[in-house]
């Protein structure tokens, strides 16, 4: 059997105890790797990690390798192959007697986390290691970790997956047809309400998404705010944000990396831009991605946006250039 090394942060958080029996199931990482996980949790929290590490263990699966739980990043992350870095201080939080509620205030408080992070994965983890960040900021933790890594040989992603998915959903219920018959999602941007999930280029059996629903005044108008507000509608709905759905989004995103992308199709993360599509260079942005045979992921090229989409593009765009504004000194 291959081995790997996994690290886990927010180990004990809601989205983690959905995602890591998979992650040692051999349904991600196939079932010839036999996966090592190191679950990190602030210091207050890890002691609860023996408690998941026994589930774990009671599940029985073959390819469980080494369960592992510390609150040290540095000796989490060592040699890892890929980090998932699932923690991160909720919105809403009380530190030092100020309620936590301004996304600047949010992102600057994480992007101090984000920063040791990063400094250790670039330091510790695998050259090849690959960076899965879901705790948000997502995209701006991200830019903050990847910068502070400064380490152009691993390769750094945000999760719009579930977005992805979510648009999928949507659009399949619309067009009253099987999910499976949907390919080509594009989430473009933040992992914000100000993302565009993408019906034009969407395909419904190879036809575009937009053409088979031929309604555009539903996909403007009510489409896109439904996708975009999805995730406040779960926790309004379940008093307790996405769990279940994020770590299986997580779950495509490790296997759509680790696995060759189909022609038509592309999967939606946000990585760093190299100025596709016009996006400023570095910022982590939702992009189509393929991976190769060669298994280097890459931006797809060519895709045609209307005015619209350019339109919707250019709000998330200044969405995320505002934020690396709130972090710039976090990431000079
Ligand atoms: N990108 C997405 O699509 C998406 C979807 C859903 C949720 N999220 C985000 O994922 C994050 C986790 O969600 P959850 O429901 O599991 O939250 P949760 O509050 O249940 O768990 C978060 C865990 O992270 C831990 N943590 C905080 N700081 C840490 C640090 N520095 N190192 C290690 N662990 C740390 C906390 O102790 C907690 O156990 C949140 O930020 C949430 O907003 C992202």
């Amino acid at each position: 059997m291959k081995e790997i090394n996994v690290a886990v942060t927010g180990g004990a958080g809601q989205i983690a105890y959905s995602l890591l029996p998979r992650l040692i199931s051999g349904e991600t990482f196939g079932s010839d790797t036999r996966v090592n996980l190191r679950l990190i949790e602030i210091p207050q929290v890890v002691e609860k990690l023996e408690g998941t590490i026994m589930e774990l263990i009671d599940c029985g699966f073959d390819q469980t390798g080494i369960l592992t739980a510390t609150s040290d990043i540095r000796e989490g992350v060592k040699d890892a192959d890929w980090v998932l870095l699932v923690g991160s201080i909720p919105r809403g939080i009380v530190i030092d007697g100020k309620k936590i509620e301004e996304r600047s205030d949010l992102l600057k408080i994480n992007g101090g986390i984000f920063t040791d992070q990063g400094k250790a994965i670039g330091e510790l983890a695998k050259q090849n290691a690959k960076i899965l960040v879901v705790g948000n900021p997502a995209n701006t933790n991200a830019l903050i970790g990847m910068n502070s890594a400064n380490n152009s040989s691993q390769q750094w992603f945000a999760m719009t997956a579930l977005d992805a998915n979510r648009a999928k959903a949507q659009l399949a219920q619309k067009a009253s047809v099987d999910i499976s018959s949907l390919k080509n999602m594009i989430i473009w941007g933040n992992h914000s309400p100000t993302m565009y999930p993408d019906p034009y280029n969407a395909t419904i059996n190879g036809k575009s998404a937009a053409e088979v629903i031929d309604d555009n005044t539903w996909l403007e108008n009510d489409y896109l705010p439904l996708v975009q507000q999805r995730g406040k509608a779960v926790i309004d709905a379940r008093g307790a944000s996405s769990a279940a759905s994020a770590a299986n989004a997580a779950i495509d995103t490790v296997k759509a990396v680790e696995n060759y992308t189909e022609p038509g199709d592309c999967f939606s993360a946000a990585i760093a831009s190299d100025g596709s599509y016009g996006v400023p260079k570095g910022l982590i942005f939702g992009f189509p991605l393929r991976t190769r045979e060669s298994g280097e992921i890459e931006i797809i090229q060519g895709i045609e946006l209307n005015d619209f989409a350019k339109s919707k593009i250019k709000i998330t765009t200044e969405e995320l250039e505002s934020e690396r504004e709130a972090v710039s000194d976090l990431i000079s």
